[in-house]
């Protein structure tokens, strides 16, 4: 493995390791760190469901229409380019999906970009549970290095999905990572020593709830929105200490509208989130903390088990 030497400044109190109860921290405590602001979609002209990966493809298989599911995603990409032009974010790239790789539109799986200290970027390669999605990985490791990344593999782990399981809190050195469906716990211990950055670690048990991004939504350095049924009671302890305000939906209504699976482009100027239509509760929430909403229609992805927050990668 190769171990970046990064340079050293902490906190006393903190440790770059991963915490999975008890933390010896607080928020205040953990170093600040700059959001990426480019976001990179794949292109869906081969998204399919062709097995069933998750609880929500069943009955699924062969279901998706081709032409909704296009305008779909082009819609998607729309409110990216209204959002770059209003410079909430910068560019919006975008990779070719590949032929006969039907889960490949959902690219927050397949990487985690990170900026370490020193400002590199560096990008840690996913090791996939599905044998399909694991032949997506070089698509994104040819597309990181063409853009200046260091590329890395974990070597400790055969589970790890990128983004899907690994957020970070905003504006902060600090990850939190689930793991129990698509990525191991190892997978983070690993990250975090490659990285140089504590994770916390949240099990995931809940069936439906498979991929963090489906159940956690940090808002901003004080909010989160999430529901409380996919979390072990650790990992609620920790989420409490680490954010001021936990806002709870259903798992009704997260299952049902995939409303923390929304993105919200991080910025220090603009508040702005994108989320499946419909997400009432989730909306009322985001809008009562000053968010401008844009409802976007993710049915046919849905399907799939994804929404927006799955359909795009943050990108240095
Ligand atoms: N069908 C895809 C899978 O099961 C959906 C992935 C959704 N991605 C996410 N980050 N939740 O792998």
């Amino acid at each position: 493995m190769v171990y970046l030497h990064l340079h050293k400044e902490r906190n006393s109190n903190m440790d770059n390791k991963i915490y999975s109860r008890d933390l010896t921290f607080s928020i205040d405590d953990v170093e600040s760190r700059t959001e990426p602001t480019n976001v990179l979609l794949c292109t869906p002209e081969y998204f399919d469901i062709v097995d069933v990966k998750n609880a929500f493809m069943e009955g699924f298989q062969g279901q998706t229409q081709k032409d909704e599911a296009m305008a779909q995603w082009n819609s998607l990409r729309f409110v990216y380019q209204n959002l770059s032009q209003m410079h909430v974010i910068d560019k919006v790239m975008e990779i070719p999906g590949a032929i006969g790789l039907e889960d490949m539109v959902f690219c927050a799986n397949q990487t985690f970009p990170w900026r370490v200290k020193d400002g590199r970027n560096i990008v840690v390669m996913s090791k996939m549970k599905h044998d399909s999605r694991k032949l997506e990985v070089p698509y994104f490791e040819e597309f990181f290095k063409g853009i200046g990344y260091t590329t890395l593999h974990l070597e400790r782990t055969d589970l790890f999905e990128g983004m899907g399981d690994t957020i970070a809190h905003p504006f902060k050195q600090l990850l939190y990572g689930g793991f129990g469906h698509r990525s191991k716990a190892n997978a983070h211990e690993e990250l975090a020593q490659i990285l140089d950055v504590p994770v916390v670690l949240l099990e995931l048990l809940h069936p439906k709830f498979y991929h963090l991004d489906t159940c956690f939504l940090p808002v901003d350095t004080d909010n989160v929105i999430l529901c409380k049924e996919a979390f072990t009671e650790d990992g609620l302890k920790n989420i409490q200490h680490l954010f001021k305000y936990l806002h709870f939906i259903s798992e009704y209504e997260a299952e049902q509208t995939f409303c923390l699976n929304a993105h919200i482009p991080y910025n220090s100027k603009y508040r702005h989130a994108i989320i499946q239509k419909g997400s009432a509760t989730a909306i009322k929430i985001l809008t009562d903390l000053d968010f401008t909403i844009h409802e976007t229609e993710t049915s046919e992805y849905m399907k799939s088990g994804g929404s927006v927050f799955c359909m795009k990668m943050m990108v240095y």
